[in-house]
Order: structure tokens, then sequence, then C-alpha cells
């Protein structure tokens, strides 16, 4: 099998981002992340992936007149480096078919709710608002609609009385590391089949 290559687009403090470098780090996923992209100079991942000696660009978004100059942008910066398989961690910009299109099944997003309830921004409090006995998060396949493509890997978390915005998120989050992780590897491994909606992931 091919070498696994990854890219990864965060906007914030990049989190999960710094679970995936770990796995891949430690070996448990047989991958290496060849750079860090972001839209925000400011971004705590990009911080973090420069200090662990990760390859990390800004490209910021004023330097490119539209969403798709931007994208490929991007496109052309994933592709120096061979990226194989692209990770949006935190990525808060919507991605055009100049992104999609060259890395077709190849772009994985997580978020933190069971899609295809809650998608967009504040997931976790807009599932405690509608009062849902479970949350959780999922990670799946990126297509134009947001929040939207062919789903990977969902873990539910419980949702407590007592529980806030920010209990939750932050219980959510936790499982988000442990599922972004066993989903990279996966996809790393060869493991997984995409036949139009349906993924199928071997053991
Ligand atoms: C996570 O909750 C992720 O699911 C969502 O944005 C948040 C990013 O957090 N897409 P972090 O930057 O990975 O810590």
């Amino acid at each position: 099998m091919s070498e696994c290559v990854i890219g990864i687009l965060a906007s914030g403090r990049g989190s999960n981002m710094k679970a995936l470098l770990a796995a891949c780090a430690s070996g448990e996923i047989p991958a290496r992340v060849a750079v860090v992209l972001s839209d925000k100079e400011q971004a705590g991942a990009l911080a973090t992936a420069r200090a662990q000696g990760v390859d990390a660009v800004w490209l910021n978004p004023k330097d490119h007149g539209t969403r798709e100059a931007y994208d490929r942008a991007l496109v052309a910066e994933l592709r120096a480096r061979g990226v194989t398989l692209v990770c949006l961690a935190g990525y808060m910009k919507l991605v055009s078919k100049a992104f999609i299109e060259p890395f077709q099944n190849r772009i994985l997003n997580i978020h933190p709710s069971l899609l295809p309830s809650f998608p967009g921004l504040n997931a976790q409090q807009q599932a405690l608002d509608y009062g849902v006995k479970l949350a959780g998060c999922t990670v799946h396949l990126v297509e134009l609609a947001m929040d939207a493509g062919p789903i990977v890997m969902q873990t539910a978390v419980p949702v407590e009385d007592n529980d806030t915005g920010d209990t939750l998120s932050a219980r959510v989050l936790e499982q988000e590391h442990r599922l972004y992780v066993a989903a990279v590897k996966a996809f790393a491994e060869g493991r997984v089949t995409v036949d139009g909606r349906r993924v199928s992931v071997r053991p």
C-alpha cells in the first residue's frame, strides 16, 4: 500500500490536530503529517505544530481574491508535499469545488454532534437546547454542503441533567480525539470503502 501523507487544516486551538500528530508520531496511525495549513495567522494549531517541528503555513485569504483561488492555493501547498489524505480539524472556512475535486473521498472532517443532527456552529449547545439524551461526534467525508458528507464513524456521548455547553463540549471533545485517530488510522491502513453515502470500515 502507498504511504499515507496527511495534510491538516485548522483555524483554532488545534486539539484534534494535536491528537492526530501524537498518534502519527507514536506509530498508532501509520502515516506522517507533512503540513498544517491555516487561514488564521494566530491559530494555536500553527504554533503547536511548529513547536513539534511540523511544517506549518498560514495562507492569508486576503491574498487570494475568491474562495476558489484560495482553495487552489491550499491544494498547491498540499500537492507540493505529496499529501494523500486531508484532515479538517476545526477549519472554519467553507471549501469549494476547487478544493474537493482534487481530493475526492480523501478529505475528512470532525464535527461535534451526531450528524445529521446539529450541523453548523455551537453543535453541542444546539444538542443541549434541543434536549437530546445522546450527543456525540462524527467523522465524515467532506462534500460541498457543510457537515453533510458520508459518515465514516460516530461516537455517542450521553447528556447529563446538569450539563452546560462547556461540560458537554469537554466530554464530546475527549471522544473527538479518540474517534478522529481511529478514523484516520482506518484510512491510513486502507480499511475504508466508500459506496455512495455508505462507508464501511473493515476491522
Ligand atoms: C472541534 O469541536 C471540532 O469537532 C470542530 O471544531 C472544534 C475544533 O477544536 N469542527 P480543536 O481546534 O480541534 O481543539
